[in-house]
């Protein structure tokens, strides 16, 4: 043998991974939050293909967005990384990027062409100084509000399509004995409702212009102050065990006609699908109440620590490549609720609400991003959720006074 085949020849015995070392090389820790029935049973898809191309899967769940994302900032900053982490994308994934923290996965996006198949907006997204710093696996709309039929039809009230149609529904529904939110009283998620109540009464371009400048006298103006009345206007319509409720617990009620409608990303039909229940059938789906239409979307993606300088990992790559496989992105989103961030990947076998998630995306001008991770730095998207929180949980701050300690969280944050 010469030298040359030789050295070819070890290489090939250890790409195939039949060496300890080939198998400690291609182990990746993979932290993440996605602990619900129908997360788990997403996330399989993907340890399926990835230990099936010979990665092993080290699983390390973290209940919670916030816990996981802080468990695996801790982890970086104290010398111990997790190699794979969930993240979305957004400015507070290019806080991290900005302190040298992760690694990128140029290779797999060039020789892949990500470019390409994925959309311009979440291209840009995921970069950083022109660097892959995640591989986006869905898209998320998180202005949904899904509902019981039977619940509805035992009150007699339509889909609302306005907030003022939905205040007379809920007041109904109460009368009917049918509880009509069923909220996870966490921040994150009274944020979500406060999006699309913000939204549906204001319009996008508001929306959008109001997180993308946080402007002081859109912040201050008329139209903020009727988002925070109609918000108000909707603290009688949930029940008392709603404070510290899992988001999934909530679809749970509305999924048994216990409540009948959640505010929720379409995550919350990846619990419908677990259930056994087609999305659109016994329990439907629609946008929010809206004055026009409009997606507000997060994008769930997984980061890479660096561990081993500014290039992904053997590891890291394979994995960015299994998320980003055609197969893997249709069964991982088929179950997960939400649709494949990959723009040629065929769509056509998924249900009636991810149609409506793909037909409203064609238009750009629907197009929003969630304030969650998306849109906003870290500190104004606290400063978001918390400030929210404090006022849907008030139970004697005015509309005006909400609206004003909003503005005032917003512009210390800022
Ligand atoms: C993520 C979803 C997830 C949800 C609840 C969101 O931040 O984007 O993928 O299902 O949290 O865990």
């Amino acid at each position: 043998m010469t030298k040359f085949s030789k050295v070819a020849a070890l290489a090939a015995f250890l790409s195939a991974g039949v060496s300890a070392g080939a198998l400690h090389a291609q182990t990746a820790e993979v932290l993440h939050w996605w602990t619900s029935g129908s997360e788990q049973a997403a996330l399989a898809e993907v340890r399926k293909v990835f230990e099936a191309s010979g990665g092993e899967w080290v699983d390390t769940p973290i209940a919670g967005g916030g816990n996981a994302r802080a468990a695996a900032v801790n982890r970086m900053l104290g010398g111990d990384p997790a190699a794979v982490f969930q993240f979305s994308i957004g400015q507070q994934l290019r806080e991290l990027a900005d302190q040298g923290l992760l690694a990128n996965v140029d290779k797999v996006a060039s020789e892949e062409n990500w470019d390409q198949k994925l959309p311009p907006l979440i291209v840009k997204a995921a970069k950083y100084d022109g660097d892959y710093i995640a591989a986006p696996i869905n898209i998320h709309g998180e202005n949904w509000m899904f509902y019981n039929k039977a619940a509805l039809e035992k009150a007699g009230v339509d889909v609302p399509k306005s907030w003022d149609e939905f205040v007379v529904a809920a007041q109904k529904l109460k009368d009917a004995g049918i509880i009509p939110i069923g909220l996870g009283g966490q921040p994150w998620q009274e944020r979500i409702m406060f999006n699309s109540v913000l939204l549906g009464v204001a319009g996008r371009e508001f929306y959008a212009k109001l997180y993308s400048t946080l402007d002081d006298d859109l912040l201050d103006s008329d139209t903020m102050r009727k988002v925070f009345e109609t918000f108000a206007a909707l603290k009688p319509f949930v029940d008392e065990g709603s404070p510290g409720r899992n988001w999934n617990e909530a679809t749970s009620m509305v999924i048994k006609g216990d409540a009948a409608f959640q505010f929720m990303g379409d995550w919350a039909k990846g619990e419908i699908i677990a259930a056994g229940i087609e999305p659109g059938t016994t329990v439907g789906c629609a946008f929010a109440p809206a004055i026009d239409t409009a997606y507000i979307m997060t994008v769930d993606a997984f980061a890479f620590s660096a561990m081993d300088g500014e290039e992904a990992t053997p590891a890291q790559a394979k994995m960015a490549h299994v998320m980003l496989e055609p197969d893997v992105q249709i069964a991982f989103n088929k179950k997960k609720g939400s649709i494949p961030a990959r723009l040629d990947v065929p769509a056509d076998s998924f249900d009636s609400c991810a149609q409506t998630a793909i037909r409203t995306l064609q238009d750009e001008k629907t197009h929003l991003v969630s304030t969650g991770l998306f849109g906003v730095p870290s500190a104004v998207s606290g400063a978001i959720d918390d400030s929210i929180s404090n006022f849907w949980n008030s139970t004697d701050m005015s509309p005006a006074e909400g609206q004003a300690q909003f503005h005032q969280a917003i512009s210390n944050a800022k």
